[in-house]
């Protein structure tokens, strides 16, 4: 008999990373066993375009499509997570405008603040105030950026603003000892809609698959941390 053994809420699931991350669990999970018994995963599957999280969902599992910037969409989510009652929550949704910063409008980088940051912060504040209604939930993984959580990514101010700012929150709530298990992932450059096929990166073979990423990304997730 199939058993649904982890519920996963993928937030930015529709394409890139996201995606990638869906397809790589399902796969592992539909052959993996435990004491004999073939285990699957259930997944929460949540992004702005409701046909790809269509295309991508399988029979047991759920789509929500929403805005995470938001307001009345961020409440919406909050509680199909409640009533989803997830083991495991990977925030992959990211993005901003690219140019110079004075370019752009104000509107553009508060949207890149909103996205990567202000709310995956919220949400994990709301959560972690509010755990006992989360009785299955185990893990919390974000993704940030190896280039602009870490250093200057110039025409990309706001977002790596967000992203740093990200690696700021995760890491010292980390050092508070949760009692999650609250992690930041940083990828490398990846070769998604994010990067666009002219981008030097991907001329130079420095982006990795999403595919690549997602495998690595799991299996880091399923690993214990010192
Ligand atoms: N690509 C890279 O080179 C790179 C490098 C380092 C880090 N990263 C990080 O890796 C993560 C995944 O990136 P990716 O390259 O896979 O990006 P992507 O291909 O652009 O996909 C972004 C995902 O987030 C969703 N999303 C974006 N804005 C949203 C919103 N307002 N509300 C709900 N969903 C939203 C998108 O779905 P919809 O459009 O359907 O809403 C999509 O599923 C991001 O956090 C990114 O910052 C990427």
């Amino acid at each position: 008999m199939q058993t649904a053994a982890k519920k996963i809420a993928v937030l930015g699931a529709s394409r890139g990373l996201g995606r990638a991350l869906k397809l790589e669990i399902s796969a592992n999970e539909a052959n993996s066993k435990a004491g004999g018994e073939i285990r699957g995963a259930q997944f929460l599957l949540a992004a702005r375009n409701e046909e790809k999280l269509g295309l991508l969902k399988s029979q047991q599992d759920l789509t929500f499509a929403c805005d995470f910037t938001k307001t009345e969409d961020q409440a919406r989510l909050l509680n199909a997570l409640i009533e989803f009652q997830p083991t495991h929550i990977f925030y992959v949704a990211g993005g901003g405008p690219y140019g110079r910063f004075e370019s752009k409008k104000w509107a553009d980088h508060a949207w890149a603040l909103e996205l990567n940051f202000n709310w995956p912060a919220r949400m994990l504040h709301t959560i972690m105030s509010h755990l006992p209604e989360y009785k299955n939930l185990k893990q919390i993984v974000f993704v940030g950026s190896a280039i602009a959580g870490q250093g200057p990514d110039p025409m990309a101010a706001s977002y790596a603003a967000a992203k740093h700012a990200l690696r700021g929150l995760i890491t010292s709530v980390r050092k508070e000892n949760p009692s999650l298990d609250i992690r930041l992932y940083e990828p490398g450059y990846m070769a998604t809609d994010m990067l666009p096929p002219s981008a030097w990166p991907r001329q130079q073979g420095l982006a990795k698959s999403p595919e690549d990423e997602a495998r690595a990304l799991w299996q880091w997730a399923q690993s214990t941390l010192d």
